[in-house]
């Protein structure tokens, strides 16, 4: 069939078969379609959906449009984390080198920004140096001998997932399940793992942003990664706020490595108890340890005596990125920034955060892309300086914009003043964990 017979029967809302999916992925993979087609087909899938058997056909064409990993031998549980997506959530920062220092190997393959949200291979590339692209070869060789490498989608490990996350970012179609399914699944899935621990986002900073839906993304996910034969779980976790203090590429690491250093301020705890939950849940599926309390008690220990951040320091290295930043971690802060307040005219509670605009706004300014081959600066960011539930006086700071000129500050301060509900009454509190499926 001819991409164009694919694209119309999607368009009118038939489901394809296993043959026209194969063809889809090859084509994407080989160049047989071009980007207007693939992203023609992506927009009718979003649209009209894709039924279970077509989601697993598009998991499975994608899994095998690159390589499965044999990692039987590295002598180690294998157990990876992904998140859904959300903004200032830079857990995998900290949960691989964790993990690893626990006796895990974390074989993770992330991907970059996606639509409003950062993604990990954009954080770790705003360390100086730092490769993400390692041949399979390599990433097997670092993951036996320092239980954790990191890297992206390649043309050799989900090679359809890496051209088909850019052009949903850039098109506007990731919040579908059955395309995320297939997105995190065709990497996770390729990377021969005995336990998936999942980081489902939901709120107004996550793909999905009501409770059922990020709990039917969670289901789809753990239904996927089960099937497959890997022990899956999900835990669905807030998204209404940025998580911890800072948003952008540079600034995330900062603070994982602050945390790493043991030297967290209070703004940056929820990104310490988030990783710690997940990192526990990792532990736990790997047969490390038999329960969550155990489990964080290990992860206390070695972030205490600083093994964490000797195995985050250790990645750095072989992956050629420079390791001065675990012991001067100020050197991820660009010195040439503006800082640019963000004040409250209202006084009262902070109720809410649009935390989607956020992430855009910080996008807007270069913290992300509009067009797949734009260039990331990832110097630039925000830092949230209240969190819902915070009381404010008129005058007060909401946060700060880190930015390259006035210009690029007077595009979005506005928009992320009005980001921020303040009200007289005091919002109910959200648990940072609000479910977990398995
Ligand atoms: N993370 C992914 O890897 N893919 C998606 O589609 C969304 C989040």
């Amino acid at each position: 069939m001819r991409p164009q017979e694919i694209i119309e029967k999607k368009r009118v809302g038939r489901p394809l078969s296993k043959d026209e999916i194969d063809d889809f992925i090859d084509g994407v993979c080989n160049g047989a379609w071009a980007d207007y087609q693939v992203s023609a087909l992506v927009m009718a899938m979003f649209i009209r959906g894709l039924d279970q058997a077509e989601q697993d056909e598009l998991t499975r064409a994608m899994i095998h449009s690159g390589k499965v990993l044999d990692l039987s031998d590295v002598g180690r549980p294998v157990v990876d984390k992904h998140s859904t997506g959300g903004v200032g959530d830079k857990t995998s920062l900290i949960i691989a080198p964790v993990a690893a220092a626990c006796g895990l190997a974390v074989p993770m393959i992330s991907g970059r920004g996606l639509g409003h949200t950062g993604g990990t291979l954009d954080k770790l590339e705003a360390i100086p140096g730092y490769s993400i692209e390692l041949s399979a070869e390599r990433f097997k060789e670092l993951l036996a001998k320092n239980g954790y490498a990191m890297i992206g989608q390649t043309g050799e490990i989900a090679p359809a997932d890496k051209k088909l996350y850019a052009m949903r970012d850039a098109t506007g179609t990731v919040p579908c399940i059955p395309l995320i399914v297939a997105s995190i699944m065709s990497k996770k899935l390729a990377e021969d793992l005995d336990a998936l621990v999942l980081d489902v986002k939901t709120g107004t900073g996550a793909f999905m942003q009501t409770m059922p839906d990020s709990l039917a993304l969670a289901e789809a996910l753990v239904e996927t990664g089960k099937s497959f034969g890997v022990n899956t779980l999900a835990v669905v976790s807030d998204m209404n706020q940025p998580l911890g203090k800072f948003v952008g590429n540079a600034l995330e690491v900062y603070e994982c490595l602050k945390i790493l250093r043991g030297e967290a301020d209070e703004s940056m705890h929820p990104t310490l108890e988030l990783s710690t939950e997940l990192t526990a849940r990792m532990l736990v599926a790997g047969g490390l340890v038999n329960s969550i309390e155990a489990a964080k008690g290990t992860i206390g220990e070695v972030l205490a005596c600083g093994a964490a951040l000797e195995k985050f320091r250790e990645n750095v290295e072989v992956q050629s990125g420079d390791p001065r930043i675990c012991d001067d971690p100020e050197m991820l802060v660009c010195k040439d920034l503006m800082s640019v307040p963000v004040i409250t005219e209202t006084a009262g509670y902070v109720t809410g955060i649009d935390t989607r605009t956020l992430g855009n706004s910080i996008s807007e300014i270069g913290g992300g892309r509009t067009k797949a081959e734009d260039r990331v600066d990832h110097a630039v960011g925000y830092a949230c300086s209240v969190k819902i539930g915070d009381e404010v006086g008129v005058g007060d700071e909401l946060g700060i914009i880190y930015c390259r000129d006035h210009d690029q500050a007077d595009r979005i301060i506005n928009r992320l003043q009005a980001a921020h509900t303040v009200a007289e009454h005091l919002p109910v509190k959200q648990n940072l964990v609000r479910a977990v499926v398995s």
